[in-house]
């Protein structure tokens, strides 16, 4: 064989998924379609579970993050100018961190560099092959030129546009989708944020995040329609919105400024099943997708690492086959919940186009019994910091 396991896909799953296992022994390759440069330029994930953390720790890529994140112990939850605080740590005893996954990207990338694992990029036309033999194969061109690895396992991290998912026949696979009438136009911008803790906002205008990277650079993100382009959206105009969907109480905080990068994500729902193929298993936005109202994909992705980087050890290096046929079940019965609470969060504090009189009132009674209830903030709290695996 000419290594143990192929990763398809270079994003923060492969890379784990690379770092844990060449920790243990185990050989890889990882085949990646983009640029490193262009990796590391997706503006994405803000916010990581404890569990992830820990995971992160594990790896050997904790460092820069215990020293630059932000404990965050709790975030606001509003109905206009109503505040309800979450207090992750006092309902929980857990808290997240506050640290983007381009910086999670850049420490792994560097980790593997001083490894000296293997990451080919720029692949093209990558084929995943004999799934039900002795070993498995996958093809990718290369500058042009048509190469082919042999392995014991292939691990799709391909992400959701990947060729790994689509490799299971079509007929094999069950499909669960739910996408929203509505996407985040989010900016990334040298500002203060508005508060310490981030902002989930509900207001008859539509949702509005306020989320920071550090004390002066935020990520900012306010609901629109899914017809809207960026184009649509000059800095001036985004500012105005954002500012009217927050309370007037964190409104008056606001300091605008130019941003530094601006895109527009629409909002999906979306598990495949099963997660292994023979050879093959399915990893992080391969397999499923969240909208980010729950802060959960990243999250989902490191756990599916954990669980699936348990399961290889023990087959390659005891023979012991009990975790590879249980990896799809395991990783699934988190990632249902995780959807489960990434859809609440969505409902509850997103305006539906063309919705009825009586949602906007489920909202406000929501999040009424959020400010009331500590039962029912310890619910959201202990969803948020991450349900362990
Ligand atoms: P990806 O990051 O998609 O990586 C897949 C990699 O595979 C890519 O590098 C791609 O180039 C490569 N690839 C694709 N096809 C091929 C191919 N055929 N051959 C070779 N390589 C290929 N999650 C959170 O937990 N918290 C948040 O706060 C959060 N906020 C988000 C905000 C936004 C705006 C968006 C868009 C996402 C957010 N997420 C968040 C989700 C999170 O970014 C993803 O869940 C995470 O990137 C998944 O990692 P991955 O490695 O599985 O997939
Ligand atoms: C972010 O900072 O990008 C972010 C934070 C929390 C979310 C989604 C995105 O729920």
């Amino acid at each position: 064989m000419d290594t143990q396991v192929v990763i398809i896909g270079g994003g923060p799953s492969g890379l784990l998924l690379s770092q844990l296992l060449n920790r243990e022994g185990i050989a890889t390759v990882i085949l990646e379609r983009s640029s490193r440069a262009h990796v590391l330029s997706r503006i994405r994930a803000g916010i990581l579970e404890w569990g992830s953390v820990e995971m992160l720790r594990e790896a050997g890529v904790g460092a820069r993050m215990d020293r630059e994140g932000f404990v965050h112990d709790g975030t606001y939850l509003t109905d206009e100018d109503q505040m309800v605080h979450i207090d992750f740590h006092a309902l929980t005893g857990k808290r997240v961190m506050v640290y983007g996954q381009t910086e999670v990207t850049q420490d792994l990338y560097r980790a593997q560099d001083a490894m000296g694992t293997t990451i080919v990029h720029g692949v093209e036309d990558v084929r995943i092959l004999d799934l039900d033999g002795a070993q498995a194969s996958v093809e990718y061109v290369l500058n042009g030129e048509r190469k082919r690895l042999s392995c014991a396992y292939v691990a799709g991290c391909d992400g959701f546009h990947g060729v790994s998912r689509k490799t299971i026949p079509e007929d094999r696979r069950r499909e669960f989708e739910r996408v929203y009438p509505f996407g985040w136009l989010g900016i990334l911008s040298h500002t203060p944020p508005v508060s310490d803790e981030l902002i989930y906002a509900n207001s008859p205008r539509g949702f509005a995040l306020a989320s920071m990277r550090n004390a002066n650079l935020v990520r900012c993100y306010v609901q629109v329609p899914l017809s809207d382009k960026v184009e649509d959206w000059s800095d001036a105009r985004f500012w105005d919105e954002f500012s009217r969907r927050l309370p007037a109480q964190a409104a008056e905080r606001l300091v605008t400024g130019p941003s530094i990068e601006k895109s527009i994500a629409p909002l999906r729902s979306f598990v495949s099943e099963p997660l292994r193929w023979g050879r093959l298993f399915l990893v992080g936005d391969a397999a499923h997708i969240v909208p980010p109202t729950g802060a959960k994909g990243l999250n989902l992705a490191v756990s599916d690492v954990f669980y699936l980087h348990q399961a290889l050890s023990a087959a390659l290096k005891a023979g012991d086959e009990t975790g590879i046929d249980g990896y799809s079940g395991r990783a699934l019965n988190r990632i249902w919940k995780a959807m489960r609470f990434s859809w609440q969060m969505t409902t509850m504090l997103h305006r539906f186009d063309g919705e009825d009189s009586f949602a906007a009132q489920m909202r406000r009674a929501s999040l009424r019994h959020l400010a009331e209830s500590e039962t029912a903030r310890r619910d959201l709290a202990e969803n948020y910091v991450g349900l362990p695996y």
